[in-house]
């Protein structure tokens, strides 16, 4: 069967990667969350005092940006592909509110999305990818064969997120996690460069009611039917 490129775009934590995992097992693609990218460049910019409540030196940001080497794997007891930075797996630590707070300012720099869109269009370049983030059918694949955007209420968006921190056992206050949502999703969709936005060919989805388990199911008829050439 001819193997597609699924680009899955939207707003924070709409459960984009939930169902870019669950749509790529399916299908037997490669799964590859770019917003844990640019996460890992930005844990590497807090190690190394480029930013923080009172500073952002981006020339220094510009700088280091080649030491920076960043690379997927997946052990076959692990749920999805780990990040690596420089060698050492972050996954884990790349998802803590700290690196949240951080990371829409360092994705508005032009230099950052060059080396990072570089990449991802090189891992997609089989076909065969479902790859989610912020400018995924706008930038890096324009061509994809299915587009989907999604969306849901910030306030569902916040009790999702503030759950996931819950469960990893971090000490998070729901009105932090509300305003970090808020904050990325304007910083996000008012960017210069590759701001988050509807490509004009993509497929929304409001999830703000829906289980995960009716979502995938949406998703996945979509991409069955771009498969086959029925839609
Ligand atoms: O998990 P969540 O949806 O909250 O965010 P993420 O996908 O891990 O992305 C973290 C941040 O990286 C976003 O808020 C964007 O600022 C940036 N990002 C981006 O600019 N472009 C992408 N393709 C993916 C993420």
């Amino acid at each position: 069967m001819h193997k597609i490129t699924i680009a899955i775009d939207g707003y924070s934590s709409t459960g984009k990667s939930t169902v870019a995992k669950q749509l790529a097992d399916y299908l037997g693609y490669v799964y590859v969350d770019s917003g844990a990218m640019y996460r890992a460049v930005t844990l590497y910019a807090i190690q190394n005092d480029i930013i923080s409540k009172n500073n952002f030196n981006i020339e220094k940001l510009k700088e280091i940006l080649p030491s920076i080497n960043l690379r997927f794997e997946k052990k076959s007891d692990w749920k999805k592909a780990h990040v690596f930075l420089n060698g050492k797996d972050v996954e884990n630590e790349i998802r803590n509110l700290e690196v949240s707070e951080f990371v829409s300012p360092i994705a508005t720099i032009h230099e950052v999305r060059v080396k990072l869109v570089a990449q991802q269009q090189q891992m997609g370049l089989e076909k065969g990818v479902v790859m989610d983030g912020r400018d995924i059918g706008t930038v890096v694949f324009p061509k994809a064969e299915l587009k989907i955007f999604m969306n849901a209420s910030a306030n569902e968006r916040a009790q999702r997120r503030y759950q996931e921190l819950l469960d990893r056992g971090e000490v998070v206050e729901f009105k932090n996690v509300l305003k970090n949502i808020e904050e990325r999703d304007h910083i996000d969709t008012t960017r210069e460069d590759s701001p988050l936005i509807k490509a004009a060919d993509a497929i929304e989805i409001d999830n703000s009611e829906m289980n995960l388990e009716d979502q995938f199911h949406v998703v996945l008829q979509l991409a069955k039917d771009r498969i086959a050439g029925r839609i």
